[in-house]
């Protein structure tokens, strides 16, 4: 079984392209991208390099570490983000781990054999300060993930952390979003003062409770 939400991601030791790495105290109190790809210069994980590393403002106004890994060696790291400097505009902005043994691979379920026994596939870990696991993806490695869809998960758990609130399908930042059932009608008064909308007793929906400094709808 690999590791499921609410379990607590494990703590490791890495060589990484910044140098070696303790994942706990470098994580801090951040939330935690954690992601593997294949293997340096192929085509799909230079794009997706890029585009994170194009994230990282997005990723500092949510307190966000974006954290990337591949079993490639780290000289082999380094002459690629070269590569995606050049080819992608964004140079890398964020550590990548050289897990050339596969100790992390192996303790995170990043080798799934029956798709590739030597390559890891393309998995994402979010990790919450408390360095609980919140959200696992895994895509196959021919399939470039959507970063934009990942940092919407963060935005969800981060407003769910803060104000007891989910949120419906295909919402974006700054949609209406859904008081938990666990709330009661009278709970709910003294928490949402703007009111809510009930469609069902419990299909309430309230508007993004942040204040509008606090989200962007430029990006
Ligand atoms: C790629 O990044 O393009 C890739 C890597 C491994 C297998 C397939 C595609």
């Amino acid at each position: 079984m690999g590791l499921q939400l609410g379990d607590t991601a494990p703590d490791f030791f890495a060589t990484t392209t910044e140098g070696d790495f303790h994942f706990y105290p470098w994580a801090g109190d951040a939330w935690v991208i954690l992601f593997s790809h294949p293997r340096d210069f192929t085509p799909v994980c230079t794009t997706e390099l890029g585009y994170v590393a194009r994230l990282k403002p997005e990723f500092d106004r949510r307190g966000v570490k974006a954290l990337g890994l591949s079993v490639d060696p780290v000289d082999s790291h380094r002459k690629w983000a070269e590569d995606i400097r050049e080819t992608q505009g964004h140079a890398v902005n964020f550590p990548i781990i050289a897990d050339a043994d596969r100790e992390i691979a192996r303790l995170y379920g990043m080798i799934h054999p029956r798709h590739d026994e030597v390559y890891t596939v393309r998995t994402v870990f979010v990790i919450d300060p408390r360095k609980k696991v919140r959200l696992t993806v895994t895509y196959p490695q021919t399939a470039g993930r959507n970063f934009d869809e990942i940092l919407r998960v963060v935005d969800s758990l981060q407003l769910t952390d803060a104000h007891s609130v989910s949120t419906p399908v295909n919402w974006r930042t700054g949609d209406d979003v859904i008081i938990v059932p666990a709330v009661s009608d009278a709970d709910a008064q003294k928490r949402f003062p703007q009111g809510w909308r009930a469609v069902k007793p419990y299909l309430r929906f309230t508007p993004d409770p942040r204040a509008p400094a606090d989200f962007d709808l430029s990006g």
